[in-house]
């Protein structure tokens, strides 16, 4: 089943306006020389930086995408996103359940599951995280945390087109350690397995990401994996050079 790889950069709290406009316009001239590009790619900056990297990404086929969204279409939630103002702004995708959302944000699986079905109602992809702590994996949980986080935040009516799974060890994430290919596909594969009880066969269509101190120099092997589809970067999202080197490793 041949899925194409989406790289996505998430670049969390980081950049003023000069450099997201530096960034997306860097990374928006590579991508319009490529001619048939092997990956779809996907940027995800802090909402204020959202409109003018739409602006810097226009016609290289770069999409741009939110960090978290609201559950309403709009309301008295102050401080909140909703999906609809993502889309209007352009954006293709939001990423939810976000390790860090659920930490700092106390964000549950049943959260994240309605936050999902709201960004997907407005015309969003959503690309749902899940992943273990290293507590959990050192007491062998890895697998049923995973499965577990999988069935209580996908979203009704997931499917290959709407959805994208990211599985982040969360051991993994800032800390420069790197989940290995095998361990990674281990995961990987029990998501996809998880996905098909869920989801029937649509699962073999969807895209469940790697992210965790993802590199150029290790995101070759990982997306050679057969059930790693892509990349969700943090870190290496924020250099051109970085980024653009993680997606010509697929
Ligand atoms: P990292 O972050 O690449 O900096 O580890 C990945 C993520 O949190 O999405």
């Amino acid at each position: 089943m041949a899925r194409r790889p989406l790289i996505a950069g998430n670049w969390k709290m980081n950049g003023l306006k000069k450099d997201g406009r530096a960034l997306a316009a860097g990374l928006a001239k590579l991508m319009k020389k490529e001619k048939k590009p092997a990956f779809e790619m996907l940027v995800c900056p802090p909402y204020p930086l959202i409109d003018r990297v739409v602006e810097a990404v226009k016609g290289s086929g770069i999409k741009v995408g939110g960090q978290d969204s609201h559950t309403a279409v709009s309301g008295a939630h102050t401080g909140d996103v909703s999906p609809a103002m993502l889309a209007d702004l352009g954006c293709k995708y939001v990423i939810l359940g976000h390790s860090e959302r659920r930490t700092d944000h106390g964000e549950k699986d049943a959260l994240v599951k309605a936050k999902a079905e709201a960004a997907i109602a407005a015309g969003l992809k959503v690309i749902v995280c899940v992943g273990e702590t290293l507590a959990q994996r050192e007491k062998g949980q890895t697998i049923a945390v995973n499965r577990r986080q999988v069935r209580g935040s996908l979203p009704d009516g997931a499917d290959a087109k709407n959805t994208v799974i990211a599985y982040e060890p969360v051991w993994a994430i800032g800390t420069g350690l790197t989940a290995t290919p095998e361990q990674a596909q281990e995961v990987h594969a029990e998501i996809r397995a998880t996905l098909a009880g869920l989801i029937g066969g649509e699962a073999d269509k969807m895209r469940i990401l790697y992210g965790g101190s993802m590199k150029p120099g290790n995101a070759g092997e990982l997306m050679a994996q057969p059930d790693i589809d892509g990349g969700l970067i943090g870190g290496a999202a924020l250099k051109v050079e970085d980024f653009w080197g993680i997606a010509k490793s697929c």
